[in-house]
């Protein structure tokens, strides 16, 4: 009885809602199919979806005309001897704040590789060059490192999303959580939002499934509140929250100049940025619009500022976003509270759908995902550092060409032969490509000066190349 007046209500809020079409299907399945359904659209929140039918119905005017655009005040890998001194004082505040288990780590790693057309999470992509380790390991090997250097575990927060977490999960219980503590690593996962067709109607992805997709990397915020990760650190005494993207091998957890600056600064949300390649590179930059900071994308800055120079003939918006922030705790806390209005982005694309008859076919729709560099517009106090590409940022999201497998290998290889290099060691001979097959265990060392500081001292000869490992 009372399952069938839940069952009515479902179906009273989707008519009232314009969404009655939910249920056509529903003919074709048996109990369990019914089932099936009538829980996962238990789940959509149909408020939700009356904004992005209203999104849909009469978009937003372009929230960027007639801006007054600005460049962001960077702080340069070209330093001053003020800014020199200040990057020590803020070394050293990193340190402390690493020694005293204020900083705690999040990777997003919700999204679903399908760029790059790998059948699992990108976060067990094979990545480095000749241990081959995934980018999880990879990542847990930085962290065991941070542990070793400054005798402090670092928790782990990693947000997934319905796709991804299960064999998260799994990669990380089966490699014994990659040498970290258990507890240390806490997983939670981003919400799923519906797409709709171009009449605001949600898309079925089956008969019994409503076609659902993760919220976009902006769904971290709410997802840390309303998991219980945010309570997990304040309980543990975490401050500030090291962000960065699962689709880096060479982003930097535990920057104790990135930590330390924010810190400083009384910055309430910090950005990396890499000095854009031409004024054509297709990246976010990160400027002033109207007096507030934002991540402006490539199509939204008129084309006479995209090409315009500064008086050294540097690029004036030439600070490329690599998603890697500095986060605070309490900023989370405030933007959470009483719910969070981020942005919706809209992005139309083939979605893939199993009709009736069980013909699989694609159909054109959106998506709707929040950014979480939308919140730097909130955040008033902000550091924007600027470092060096070739050290920093070396995404995966192609199956070829650049920001590619093949491409991050070779920066790695390139980044590690270098220091190898300048501390006077053999190097292995180099490929086709010119490149020198290196690689160093971030347990080994995380810089040049750090691998310097370990010679002498041979490296293993793995597959044709040279590998630096404790
Ligand atoms: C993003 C940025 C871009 C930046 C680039 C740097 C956006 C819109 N653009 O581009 O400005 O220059 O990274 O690499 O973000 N993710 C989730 N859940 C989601 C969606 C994404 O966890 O719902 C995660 C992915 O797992 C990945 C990261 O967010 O780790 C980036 O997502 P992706 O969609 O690949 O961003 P890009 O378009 O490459």
């Amino acid at each position: 009885m009372r399952g069938a007046t839940e069952e009515g209500l479902l179906r009273r809020r989707f008519a009232e809602a314009g969404q009655e079409h939910v249920f056509d299907a529903e003919a074709v399945l048996d109990a369990a199919g019914r089932a099936r359904l009538h829980a996962q659209l238990a789940t959509i929140d149909l408020g939700l979806v009356a904004t992005f039918r209203e999104l849909l119905r009469s978009p937003v005017p372009d929230p960027f005309a007639g801006a007054r655009f600005e460049p962001a005040d960077v702080f340069p890998l070209r330093r001053s001897p003020a800014q020199e001194a200040e990057a020590r004082q803020a070394r050293q505040r990193g340190r402390e704040l690493l020694r005293a288990g204020r900083v705690g780590c999040v990777v997003v790693a919700g999204g679903q590789a399908s760029r790059l057309g790998f059948d699992a999470p990108k976060g067990c992509f094979p990545v480095t060059p000749l241990s081959r380790a995934s980018l999880f390991e990879l990542f847990a090997r930085k962290l065991q490192a941070a542990r070793a250097r400054h005798g402090v575990a670092l928790s782990w927060y990693v947000m997934t999303s319905e796709a991804t977490d299960g064999p998260t999960r799994e990669a990380f219980a089966r490699a014994d959580w990659f040498g970290l503590d258990r507890e240390d690593v806490c997983f939670f996962r981003q919400a799923m939002v519906p797409a709709l067709d171009a009449h605001g109607r949600i898309l079925m992805a089956a008969p019994d499934a409503p076609f659902l997709a993760p919220n976009g990397h902006g769904g971290l915020l709410a997802a840390l509140e309303s998991s219980g990760a945010l309570a997990h650190a304040r309980a543990r005494g975490i401050e500030l929250f090291s962000y960065f993207q699962v689709d880096n091998p060479l982003a930097r957890p535990a920057d104790e100049l990135f930590l330390g600056l924010h810190a400083l600064h009384g910055a309430r949300m910090s950005s990396k940025v890499v000095q854009k390649r031409d004024a054509a590179e297709k990246v976010g930059v990160l400027g002033r619009v109207d007096g507030r900071l934002s991540c402006i994308e490539y199509s939204d800055l008129p084309e006479r500022l995209r090409e315009a120079r500064d008086a050294r003939g540097a690029l004036l918006f030439g600070a490329g976003n690599i998603a890697l922030h500095v986060i605070d705790r309490a900023f989370v806390e405030d933007l959470t509270r009483g719910g969070l209005h981020l942005a919706w982005h809209v992005a139309s694309k083939r979605i893939p759908v199993v009709d009736a008859q069980g013909a699989r076919r694609e159909v054109d729709g959106f998506k709707f995902e929040a950014f979480v560099f939308d919140a730097l517009a909130e955040a008033g106090d902000s550091v924007v550092l600027e470092v060096e590409r070739a050290e920093e940022f070396s995404p995966v999201k192609n199956r070829d060409g650049e920001d590619s497998p093949a491409s991050a290998r070779r920066d790695q290889c390139r980044l590690h032969a270098g220091w190898a290099a300048r501390a006077g060691c053999a190097l292995p001979p180099a490929g086709a490509d010119g490149i020198h097959p290196v690689e160093v265990d971030p347990r080994f060392a995380e810089d040049a000066d750090e691998f310097a500081a370990r010679m002498p001292c041979a490296p293993r000869a793995v597959a044709g190349g040279h590998l630096y490992a404790p």
